[in-house]
């Protein structure tokens, strides 16, 4: 790796392997949702992260690159630590309690991969790869606000309680 073209493509490369790692994941965690707008909500990410994953390939082919080759070895650990919690015995809310906090780490994950390809994507004068990478970055955005809001309703019902 020796200038940043090289280092945007490895970080495209990561962001694929992110986004595919997640893709198998996401159908997990909506099923041991129990609320169901959690669940909605896992479930209408995974359409969009396969957009987004084939928003990247769309991306790497533009730039005559593979987007295959990487392992996001940090996004392999958000889900490991995923597939952890529900192996614990816990009750439905805590349970959807803890998938709201894995879930809310993996968008701030992305959140921090997305904001760097977008700049690099500018620095290096890929105006339209940065607008999609962009809409990417908004996104993941969204799903973590949404996030925030279930969690907050959450702490609201019980509050009621
Ligand atoms: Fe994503």
């Amino acid at each position: 790796m020796k200038d940043l073209k090289d280092l945007f493509e490895h970080q495209l490369k990561d962001l694929y392997s992110a986004e595919s790692q997640l893709i198998k994941a996401l159908p997990k965690m909506a099923k041991n949702a129990h609320d169901k707008k959690l669940k909605d909500a896992f479930e209408s990410h995974l359409a969009e992260t396969k957009e987004q994953k084939e928003r990247i390939a769309e991306i790497c082919k533009e730039l005559g690159i593979k987007p295959t080759g990487e392992t996001c070895k940090a996004m392999k650990g958000l889900i490991e630590e995923a597939e952890d919690l529900l192996k614990e015995d816990a009750s439905e809310e805590v349970r959807d309690a803890g998938l709201i906090a894995d879930a809310q780490r993996v968008e701030h994950y992305e959140i921090a991969g997305y904001g760097t390809v977008v700049r690099y994507a500018k620095e290096l004068g890929h105006k339209d790869i940065a607008a999609k990478l962009q809409k990417t970055l908004d996104e993941e955005y969204d799903a973590d606000n949404k996030l925030d809001k279930l969690a907050e309703g959450r702490l609201n019902k019980k509050a009621k309680k």
